[in-house]
């Protein structure tokens, strides 16, 4: 269930670390039929940048309004500046506690309105106040056909079992590892033998599907 149309009325103060590259100016600003994204990612963010491309040329009615890192130096934060996507770095070791940095990015989410968090690529579980206030929002993309091959290493554990058709899941994101209810799905064969060739085929596909579903939800709601 999406609840975009739900009311916050969450005071946030944790704008402080904000890191300093957040003129934001994709042709869509200002515009207030706009659904507002945040993106989570921890490293290269090949779907980030497909989903703020897709924004930017109107593929998508939205903007990414904000980027959450929890890698400084990830690739995905260079992806953002070049975009004039604003960014949330942060190491998880300066908080006492998970809840304490869920705590901070629901603020920040609150304070620019974000309407959907995709997290692509983001490799930490949500717990806590962010899942339980952001719950039905929140949508992640995984590369494989779940409810097979959960988990951080889908792409390989998949090639090194032998499967012959491949695929790309979307579904909402809950307490449990790539478990949340599926949105979306698309599968392709592969018999090959080149892992590197099957990752770009699945990167490729991600993209494509990801950007589908985002739309879709979008159009739904
Ligand atoms: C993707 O394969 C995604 O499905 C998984 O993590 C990877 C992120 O890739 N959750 P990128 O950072 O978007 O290039």
């Amino acid at each position: 269930m999406l609840l975009f149309t739900k009311q916050r009325n969450r005071i946030a103060n944790a704008v402080c670390s904000i890191t300093p590259h957040s003129t934001l100016h994709t042709p869509h600003s200002g515009s207030s039929k706009l659904k507002r994204l945040a993106v989570f990612a921890s490293g290269n963010g090949s779907n980030f940048e497909a989903i703020v491309e897709a924004c930017e040329q109107g593929r998508i009615n939205a903007e990414v309004a904000l980027l959450v890192c929890d890698r400084a130096g990830a690739y995905v934060c260079e992806r953002a500046a070049r975009h004039g996507v604003e960014t949330f770095v942060f190491n998880p070791k300066d908080y006492a506690s998970k809840a304490g940095y869920e705590a901070e990015i629901v603020g920040l989410l609150d304070v620019r309105g974000i309407d959907l968090v995709c997290l692509a690529g983001y490799m930490r579980m949500l717990s806590g106040e962010l899942l339980s206030v952001y719950e039905g929002r929140i949508i992640n993309i995984h590369p494989s056909l779940l409810p097979a091959f959960k988990g951080a290493h889908a792409i390989r554990d998949s090639f090194e079992y032998g499967v012959k058709v491949y695929g790309v899941t979307v579904h909402w994101v809950d307490s449990t590892m790539d478990g949340g209810h599926i949105i979306s799905q698309r599968a392709f064969g592969y018999d090959g033998d080149d892992m590197a060739e099957l990752e770009t085929r699945i990167h490729t596909v991600e993209h494509d599907l990801y950007i589908d579903t985002i739309n879709q939800l979008i159009i739904d709601n």
